[in-house]
Formats: structure tokens, sequence, C-alpha cells
């Protein structure tokens, strides 16, 4: 008896630290600024990119600004942040071009994927967002993603 519990909370300890060691390296990992497909938090979708101009161009710029940490560079994910938008959930049947607006302004609750919830986006106006669906949508198209 004694044995078996020395040996479960060995065991039990073991599987502590190795926890407390993962979110210990997921955390220096790349911060927050680093959205690079080198830094952790790799990309989840591989994703091709088209020439942008216009309305697209500028909501590149603003999704960099305000997206890329959680949903990652050319909106591929990030593995363990957050979920890529160039992606059939996001497509615009599923996912109309006002669920950005309100995801951005309101947050979202968690329900497609296990990344937890994500909080408003602070500094964000309906017409940056508009911008960025703009964006999003050019990527999903190029990636057939209609
Ligand atoms: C702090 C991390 C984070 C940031 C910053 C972030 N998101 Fe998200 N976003 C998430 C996560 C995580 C989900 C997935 C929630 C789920 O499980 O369905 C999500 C989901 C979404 C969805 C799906 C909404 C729905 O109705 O299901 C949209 C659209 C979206 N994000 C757009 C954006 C846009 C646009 C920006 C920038 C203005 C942005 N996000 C910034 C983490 C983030």
């Amino acid at each position: 008896m004694r044995r078996n519990f020395l040996i479960l909370s060995g065991l039990l300890s073991a599987a502590v630290l190795a926890v407390l060691l993962w979110s210990r390296l997921t955390e220096t990992d790349g911060g927050p600024e680093s959205a690079g497909p080198d830094t952790a938090g790799a990309a989840m979708v591989s994703v091709t990119v088209p020439e942008l101009t216009g309305v697209a161009l500028e909501g590149e710029a603003l999704f960099r600004e305000n997206c890329a940490t959680c949903h990652g560079a050319d909106a591929a994910g990030r593995d363990g942040v957050g979920p890529p938008l160039v992606h059939r959930i996001y497509e615009p049947g599923h996912h109309g071009d006002g669920s950005f607006v309100l995801a951005a302004l309101r947050g979202v609750r968690a329900h497609h994927w296990p990344f937890g919830d994500m909080p408003p986006v602070e500094g964000v106006t309906e017409g940056d967002v508009e911008r960025i669906v703009a964006y999003v949508r050019t990527l999903q198209r190029a990636n057939g993603i209609n």
C-alpha cells in the first residue's frame, strides 16, 4: 500500500513538473509580438498569399497589428494560441462579415477550438474590421474557401 502510494506521488510530481516546464517553455517561446512562422505557435495551415491591393492591403496591416498575435501570420493560425481564419469554418456562409465585427468588438467565447476565449480587441473600429474582413476573404478565396 505504502509503496504504491510512494510510486503514485512520485508519478504525480513528475507530471506536475512536466506541466510546469511545458508552460514555462511555451511562455518564453515567442512573445506576444512575434507571430513569425519560425517562432512557437507555428502556422496550422499553409496559406497561399495572393497579390493584395487597396482595402485588402490596408486590412493586412491592420490584421498584423491587431490579430496576428493569435491568428498567426497570413491568418494561418498559431498552434496552441489561436485558430486559422483561412479555414472552412470561417467561410462566408458559416461566419458572415458581421461575425468578424462582433468578434473584434465583443470577443468570442471558445466554442470551435481548445484555445480559450478571444478577448475584445482594444482600439479597433468597425471600419478597421471591415478592412480586415476584406483581407481575410481575399486570402480565403485564394485558398479555395468561398
Ligand atoms: C488574444 C488572442 C486573439 C486575438 C488578439 C484575436 N483573436 Fe480572434 N479568436 C481567438 C480565438 C482563441 C478564437 C476561437 C474561439 C473558438 O474557440 O471558437 C477566435 C475566433 C475568432 C473569430 C470567430 C468568431 C466566431 O463567431 O466564432 C473571428 C471572426 C476572429 N477571431 C477574428 C479576429 C480578428 C478580426 C482579430 C483582430 C482584430 C482577432 N480575432 C484577434 C483569439 C484571438
